[in-house]
């Protein structure tokens, strides 16, 4: 038996996960026309050589117009596919298996980068040859004053944009992964349907909760017929609109969601929050370790299904202790990723797991054992 239960493998549907550590989705706004380039190909491939048993693709947009930049990537043609195919290839030849996250922005679409403003596109954006697009949500209703007004999707609309989340699972295949994610959080389009902040619709797709559900059911039930039945299937979402606040979608709401979406063959359900009116990105404020293991546990505990967590993991027992103690299966990491994309490596080290650096890529492993004992010498101490 392993000495972490961070550091065990485990099987969902045909897929092993070498431990419990994952990439998280991030954006990097690095893609022209949505194809992904030789940035992604290194960008993600440096993550499946630190260790970590799947890493995600950014959201990748269903259609042209569900990008939340010029530069996300996008999973809406056969091109597409292509062009993810060595990202692929390079990440399960690197023992971690390639996950994709797909997705359509909403009413947060047509958006500056973040390092351009994180702002709707404007005319310094249009100067750029970046110019801005019309968007779409469950209601026409802005993110905030001064963003752009979205359309109010009409239900031939809907059915429109579910087809496509549905081709994108088959662009996905094609392209090689063994993970599929559908993004229903962060306030982007799916989202936007669930949470009775950004949905003011009277027909079947809004309302109660089951009306605010059904457009992320339908298109889980969508894409599960698309997806293989041996691959396993996530969905992210807000598991709450405010944390800390009784406001907007609940963690009961999420409880019920998770348990009809168990129903139709999704295995994951990636514990994210916020997103829906304030934040481009959600949880990068201030918060402590591990803050969303709550509702990962109560996810877990009430439907049976698997959990992701995610949102300020930083150090190793805190990450251990979200598997041990039973709030998830997994743990995604994002921003530490970023600051170390070997941290799963780091952190197997500093638990005892892998004492001899074995679980490294071997050109590196090889080295770094004969170099510890040189370390203390060199330092001095
Ligand atoms: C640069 C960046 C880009 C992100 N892009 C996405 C994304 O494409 N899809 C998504 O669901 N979350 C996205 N997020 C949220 C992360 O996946 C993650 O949930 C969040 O950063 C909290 O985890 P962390 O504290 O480990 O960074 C992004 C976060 C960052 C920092």
């Amino acid at each position: 038996m392993s000495i972490s239960a961070l550091f065990s493998p485990l099987t969902i549907r045909g897929v092993e996960f070498r431990n419990r550590t994952v990439v998280s989705p991030m954006c990097t706004y690095s893609a022209t026309d949505g194809l992904a380039n030789d940035w992604h190909l290194v960008h993600l491939g440096k993550f499946a050589q630190g260790g970590a048993a799947a890493v995600f693709t950014e959201a990748s947009a269903v259609e042209p117009r569900g990008r939340i930049t010029h530069g996300d990537l996008g999973i809406w043609s056969a091109d597409h596919a292509q062009a993810l195919k060595p990202v692929t290839d390079f990440i399960r030849r690197s023992g971690a298996m390639p996950a994709i996250q797909i997705a359509h922005a909403g009413r947060k679409a047509s958006m500056q980068r973040p390092w351009h403003g994180n702002g709707p596109l404007d005319d310094t954006d249009r100067a750029r040859g970046e110019d801005v697009w019309d968007i779409v949500a469950a209601s026409a209703e802005p993110v905030k004053q001064g963003w752009l007004m979205p359309t109010e999707l009409s239900v031939p609309e809907i059915a429109s944009i579910q087809a496509k989340f549905a081709a994108a699972a088959g662009h996905a295949v094609d392209a090689g992964f063994e993970v599929l994610e559908i993004h229903s959080a962060h306030g982007y389009l799916a989202h936007s349907f669930l949470s009775p902040l950004s949905n003011h619709r009277n027909d079947a797709y809004g309302g109660d909760l089951a009306g605010r559900m059904r457009f992320t059911l339908e298109t889980a039930e969508q894409v599960r017929a698309v997806w293989p039945e041996d691959k396993p299937l996530f969905v992210r979402i807000s598991a709450v609109d405010v944390d800390g606040a009784d406001e907007g979608w609940s963690l009961e709401d999420s409880v019920a969601l998770s348990g009809e979406l168990k129903a139709r063959g999704v295995d994951v359900i990636d514990c994210s929050s916020g997103g829906i009116d304030r934040l481009a990105a959600a949880g990068l404020g201030p918060r402590e370790q591990g803050f969303r293991a709550p509702y990962g546990s109560r996810i877990r505990d009430a439907t049976g299904i698997f959990t992701m967590v995610v949102g300020l993991v930083l150090d190793a027992d805190v990450a251990e202790d979200l598997v041990a103690s039973g709030a998830a299966d997994l743990v995604a990491v994002g921003r530490e990723a970023l600051y170390n994309p070997n941290w799963p490596h780091h952190i197997a080290h500093e638990l005892g797991v892998d004492p001899e650096f074995a679980d490294w890529p071997e050109p590196y492993g090889w080295w770094l054992v004969r170099r510890e004992p040189l370390l203390d010498g060199v330092r001095g101490d």
